[in-house]
């Protein structure tokens, strides 16, 4: 494995750091399938409802910040040479406040009880809070000329005016004052977690891991330098338009979603121009997650900009669940899957490497993730994600899709578990009598 220039694998925290996170995201990914198949096609009848906002709250928050939360405490160091201090305690805090309190949401908005919904407003703000400060201090010393620390920046703080504006919505569920920004509230929330925290995240991300694990060219450099700047500042207006007279505000909105949208559809298609260029020509699982992720991103792109335009195709597709069920199960989803299976074996090598020297013979990538269990799990996700988008027109796929799906989120999970099960046992050759290092 040739190592990247500019990277400081030296720094890179004790294997736990990222691999608490990784291990609980499928769960909640199980978690959401269960309550699909449990409300089945009633989830259909309106995304206002109780068992909707649990469901996007398991995918958003828990499998894709578990995944997000992690990775970024990993790649700090690795990819910023600027590594979270205190990794540990830092992980260990956000892991025990995050984890209950996604499932405490998600609990909350289902039983439409006040604790829960108060106790998760307490974790989740807590949680984040000590993970934004942590990162933030790091991404403050990082390197100012990194396209991918810049777009971590973003990122970041996207999170903290979703986190803002979601307590902010959580705390009509905990108090019963129905606010009335509601629905303006909710649409800036949404946009700026999916659009800003995901999004920004992982166009700043793939500027590093797509030419790096994928023999690719790397990103032209005036994309790098002003696109997560750009969608970031589109963000911040459409924001601010959202306050204007009724008069220009359709228009004005529309204007620079769409530009938002264009953002985005460049930088999917340079990403699968790019895959076409790599280096080494044979396909692998990552390779095809993403390009399957930048498929269905610029689908939803699409979907999303015409039922803007044309207002019966959105009446159309059920109240957004196929636009949301496109960007979330098909783009982010898709990505972060096929992202780790490139970070948890390269981790664990990583990590092995420095254990095993002149102890053994490390094992290999493909020894500590075979190939077959990842196509497998691949082809499960891959077939749930157009039932789970079609279910928006014709709601009994909703069945299939969860239960493909969900054991789409278990193969995940014991794939993941092999592959950390590689470790322990190698590192145990390595360190017997010693005390583990993690
Ligand atoms: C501190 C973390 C968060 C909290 C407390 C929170 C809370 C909420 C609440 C209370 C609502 C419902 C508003 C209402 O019905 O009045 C909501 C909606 C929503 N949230 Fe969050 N949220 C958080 C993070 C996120 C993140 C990170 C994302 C995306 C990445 C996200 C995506 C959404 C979406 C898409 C909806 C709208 C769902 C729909 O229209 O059916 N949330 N959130």
């Amino acid at each position: 494995m040739s190592l990247q220039p500019g990277l400081s694998f030296s720094q890179a925290p004790p294997i736990l750091v990222p691999f608490r996170f990784f291990l609980s995201a499928p769960l909640f990914g199980l978690l959401a399938a269960l309550l699909m198949l449990w409300y089945g096609t009633s989830l259909m009848d309106s995304r206002w409802q109780p068992s909707v906002l649990a469901l996007t709250h398991l995918m958003t928050l828990g499998f894709l910040g578990m995944a997000m939360v992690g990775a970024m405490m990993q790649m700090l160091p690795v990819v910023a040479g600027s590594p979270v201090a205190h990794p540990v305690g830092v992980a260990r805090a956000v892991h025990v406040l995050l984890l209950p309190g996604v499932l405490l949401l998600a609990g909350g908005f289902l039983f439409g009880t006040h604790w829960p919904m108060r106790i998760a407003m307490f974790l989740l703000g807590s949680g984040f809070t000590v993970f934004v400060a942590a990162v933030g201090l790091s991404l403050k010393r990082a390197p100012p000329d990194s396209p991918t620390v810049v777009g971590m920046r973003f990122a970041v703080g996207a999170l903290v005016v979703t986190a803002a504006l979601g307590l902010t919505l959580a705390s009509n569920y905990g108090w019963d004052w129905w606010l009335i920004e509601r629905v303006r509230l909710i649409n800036l929330h949404l946009t700026w977690g999916l659009l800003g925290w995901v999004g920004l995240l992982v166009v700043g991300v793939s500027y590093q891991v797509v030419p790096m694990f994928q023999l690719t060219p790397s990103y032209p450099k005036p994309l790098t330098r002003w696109l997560t700047a750009a969608i970031f500042a589109l963000l911040l207006l459409w924001s601010v338009a959202q306050y204007l007279p009724d008069a220009v505000q359709e228009q004005a909105m529309l204007a620079v979603v769409s530009v938002a949208a264009i953002g985005f559809m460049v930088f999917a298609v340079v990403t699968l121009r790019l895959q076409l260029q790599r280096r080494r020509k044979q396909s692998d699982v990552t390779l095809l997650f993403w390009r399957f992720g930048m498929t269905c991103l610029l689908l939803a792109l699409v979907l999303g900009v015409a039922g803007q335009v044309i207002p019966a195709l959105d009446r159309m597709q059920g109240d957004n669940f196929a636009l949301a069920f496109l960007f979330i199960a098909g783009f982010a989803v898709s990505v972060v899957n096929g992202m780790l299976y490139k970070i948890v074996p390269f981790l664990i090598w990583f990590h092995l490497q420095s254990l095993l020297m002149g102890v053994t013979k490390v094992p290999n990538m493909r020894q500590i993730m075979p190939e077959p269990g990842m196509r497998r799990q691949m082809w499960l996700h891959f077939a749930a994600v157009p039932l789970l988008v079609l279910s928006a027109l014709w709601p009994p796929l909703i069945y299939p899709a969860a239960l493909l799906f969900g054991t789409s989120m278990i193969l995940l999970e014991v794939n993941l578990l092999y592959a950390f099960r590689v470790y322990q046992q190698n590192a145990k050759l390595a360190t017997k009598g010693e005390p583990s290092s993690t």
